[in-house]
């Protein structure tokens, strides 16, 4: 995939976007990476860059900070995000297993696979009580399992489509 922040005029739009930050607040790379992951989904190539120039730090040091929060994807997101809980209240309930049962149906399906990228475990949505819990984009489901994982995950792809 091509980066969206490659011509001029993508980096100064870039930098549009960052500047306020950059004014409004002290050490504000962390701040900077997230506004560029809230608006592309991920940290593109170039964005390193742009963020080093109008934070005056060193790309290294913003390297570093990126490459610290796991949260800070360098890939763009997939289209419906699956995350397990991993937390010990649904390791309890089945969490484990559910996590193995989903992979292998990912495995099997390579649409599927395709349309969820890969499992990023979340720990405790708060959801204690109704483990296995999950969320399918932002949809929190109770006592999941791979049949309602599946139907979640449809129905955010419906979602999607309508929305189109
Ligand atoms: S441990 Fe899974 S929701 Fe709390």
């Amino acid at each position: 995939m091509e980066s969206p922040i490659k011509t001029t005029e993508q980096i100064e739009t870039l930098k549009g976007l960052l500047t306020p930050i950059v004014k409004r607040e002290p050490g504000p790379v962390l701040l900077c990476l997230q506004a560029v992951q809230t608006q592309y989904g991920y940290i593109p190539d170039g964005a390193v860059a742009v963020i080093a120039e109008v934070c005056n730090v060193t790309r290294a040091d913003v390297h570093g900070v990126f490459s610290y929060y796991s949260d800070l994807k360098k890939t763009p997101p997939p289209v419906i995000s699956v995350r397990l809980c991993a937390a010990e209240a649904c390791q309890a309930v089945g969490g484990r297993a559910l996590a193995a049962a989903w992979g292998e149906v990912c495995a099997a399906d390579p649409d599927l696979a395709a349309a969820t990228g890969t499992n990023e475990p979340v720990f405790c949505l708060g959801n204690c009580a109704l483990g296995p819990a999950a969320l399918v984009n932002e949809q929190l489901i109770g006592n999941a399992n791979v049949e309602t994982l599946k139907s979640a995950v449809t129905a955010a792809q419906n979602a999607a489509e309508t929305a189109l």
